[in-house]
């Protein structure tokens, strides 16, 4: 029997994949995608979605809030006059709604792939080999059957998996990464977090909201390094005083070992030796991208040193009509990148100009304050000798703030010194995963901070902020 025939093939139904199928098909191209995983579910069947929907954003986020919820009804309500007797917490419906969010969206996905018509092909999908136009790509089912498909394009959206430390042997119980930490059935009295990250610092939070002591080990010098200085100076003091999140920097790490019930872990600081005994540990330092099984050295597709797959801006391997996007390719390793990703292939397939704007992406951090940012920081500007003007306003300033009782942090935008357009925003604060988005839409339309300045923000709202750090660049806000 003949192979089927597909203009795009898909491989990995996560933001990216699942996106750039979902645009492919939109665009009149018989799509099909291919999907592996079953991320536990309890029928078996396969999950669409991804890191992301099942074991990423979606469940971390819900998570997040009904930790946030729990600490708010516990150290907030009080101030607004709100007694309350008895809290608890119950973990497990916590979870249980948080299983129900992921459940609702990944069926969803499979939906939107019947709307869309998007065949889905449950397997494992490998490159096999070239025929003329068309690339042989194996689907290799759970059950042991193989269907072997032709695929005009192929999309690679293979994502990526946790990078795992030498020594130290993931269980998902006692010693987890990011899909044990999002499944634990009670708060750990001791939580112990190998990389003060992203995971490390969103998942800490959780956990520590419901009762762990949290100690994060972290290898670099400087606390969130990747962040504008002066907002992670600002974290700094929020979550190591208040918070009380105890995060060692500059850790050298020694022997990882499992004791009875808990875990053992050795370190090094520039201020001597130590021991961190916890009940649970997350390791989160960082993930690698997953090109396993793929098949690459059957067709000649070129990865890099790190294990990306090489494209080129348009996501172009090195291959005739085949691309790759998201977490597998260079670039961070964001949803919401790898889905501009996933449609700006398909358009090119199309012979549209699709493309990504690489340099207005957001950065969101979900701890509480928020971070966020788009741009540059003030120390890139500083390297790259681009001479600017910056205006920063604290959230203590707006009414709607004080209104919310959320007053931490601040607004700052970052602009040129002699054309004024906006170079970078750095927000730490309540609903700055929100409020980037306004300093996305400047950044992706050129603006100066003259043009934020000018631009009636609804009154009273967090929003003001940004207003106030625009006019703040030519040193005239007017509520400060
Ligand atoms: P993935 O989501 O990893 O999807 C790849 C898919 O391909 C998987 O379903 C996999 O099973 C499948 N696959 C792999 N190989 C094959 C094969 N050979 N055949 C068939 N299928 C295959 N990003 C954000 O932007 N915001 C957040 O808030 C955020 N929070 C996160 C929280 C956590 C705890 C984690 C771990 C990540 C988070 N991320 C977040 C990152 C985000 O999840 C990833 O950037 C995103 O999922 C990448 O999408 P992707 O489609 O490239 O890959
Ligand atoms: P990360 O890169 O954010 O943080 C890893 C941390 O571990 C770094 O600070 C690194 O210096 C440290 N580290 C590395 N090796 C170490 C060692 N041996 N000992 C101690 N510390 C060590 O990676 P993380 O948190 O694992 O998350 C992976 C990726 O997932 C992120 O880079 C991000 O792309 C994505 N993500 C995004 C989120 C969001 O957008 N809000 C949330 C969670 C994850």
């Amino acid at each position: 029997m003949a192979n089927r025939q597909f203009d795009v093939v898909v491989i990995g139904a996560g933001p990216a994949g699942y996106v750039a199928a979902i645009r492919a098909a939109q665009l009149g191209f018989a799509t099909a995608c291919i999907e592996s995983e079953s991320y536990a579910d309890p029928k078996g069947e396969v999950r669409l979605g991804g890191t992301c929907l099942n074991v990423g954003c979606i469940p971390s986020k819900a998570l997040l809030k009904s930790s946030e919820l729990y600490d708010e009804a516990k150290h907030a309500f009080a101030m607004h006059g709100i007694k309350v007797d008895g809290l608890s917490i119950d973990v497990a419906a916590m979870m249980r709604r948080k299983d129900n969010i992921v459940t609702q969206l990944t069926q969803g996905i499979r939906g939107l792939f019947r709307k869309n018509k998007v065949t889905l092909l449950a397997g494992r999908g490998s490159f096999v080999g070239r025929e003329g136009e068309y690339w042989q790509v194996a689907i290799d089912a759970k059950d042991g059957s193989r269907e072997i498909v032709d695929a005009r394009h192929v999309i690679v959206a293979t994502g990526s998996i946790p990078r795992r430390l030498a020594g130290v042997e993931v269980d998902n119980v006692t010693i987890c990464d990011n899909v044990g930490a999002l499944s634990m059935g009670t708060a750990p009295k001791r939580l112990g977090v190998i990389g003060a990250g992203v995971i490390g610092l969103e998942l800490g939070s959780v956990w520590k909201r419901l009762g762990a002591e949290v100690t994060l080990l972290e290898a670099m010098p400087d606390f969130l390094a990747a962040a504008d200085p002066a907002i992670a100076k600002e974290a700094w003091k929020v979550f190591t005083g208040k918070q009380g999140l105890d995060i060692r920097l500059g850790v050298r790490l020694g022997a990882v070992v499992r004791k009875n019930d808990a875990v053992i872990v050795e370190y090094e600081t520039n201020e001597g030796a130590f021991t961190l005994e916890c009940d649970k540990l997350i390791v989160s330092v960082g993930r690698i991208p997953n090109t396993a099984g793929l098949g690459a050295e059957n067709v000649g597709l070129s990865l890099e040193e790190s294990g990306r797959i090489r494209v080129d801006e348009h996501c172009q391997t090195n291959l005739e009509r085949v691309w790759a996007i998201g977490d597998v390719v260079r670039g961070p390793m964001l949803a919401h990148k790898g889905m501009e990703e996933g449609v700006m292939v398909a358009e090119r397939i199309a012979g549209q100009a699709g493309h990504v704007n690489y340099e207005a992406i957001p950065w969101v951090i979900y701890t509480h304050p928020e971070i966020a940012w788009v741009g540059k920081t003030e120390t890139q500007l500083k390297n790259e000798g681009i001479a600017y003007r910056a205006g920063q306003i604290p959230f203590l300033a707006n009414g709607r703030a004080l209104g919310q009782g959320e007053t931490v942090g601040f607004v700052k935008i970052l602009a040129h010194a002699n054309t004024d357009r906006i170079l970078g925003v750095h927000i730490i604060g309540t609903n700055a995963s929100e409020l980037i988005s306004e300093a996305v839409v400047a950044m992706e339309f050129g603006a100066s901070a003259e043009d934020i300045a000018r631009i009636c923000h609804a009154h009273p709202t967090l929003s003001e902020v940004m207003h106030e750090a625009a006019l703040a660049v030519d040193k005239r806000p007017l509520h400060f």
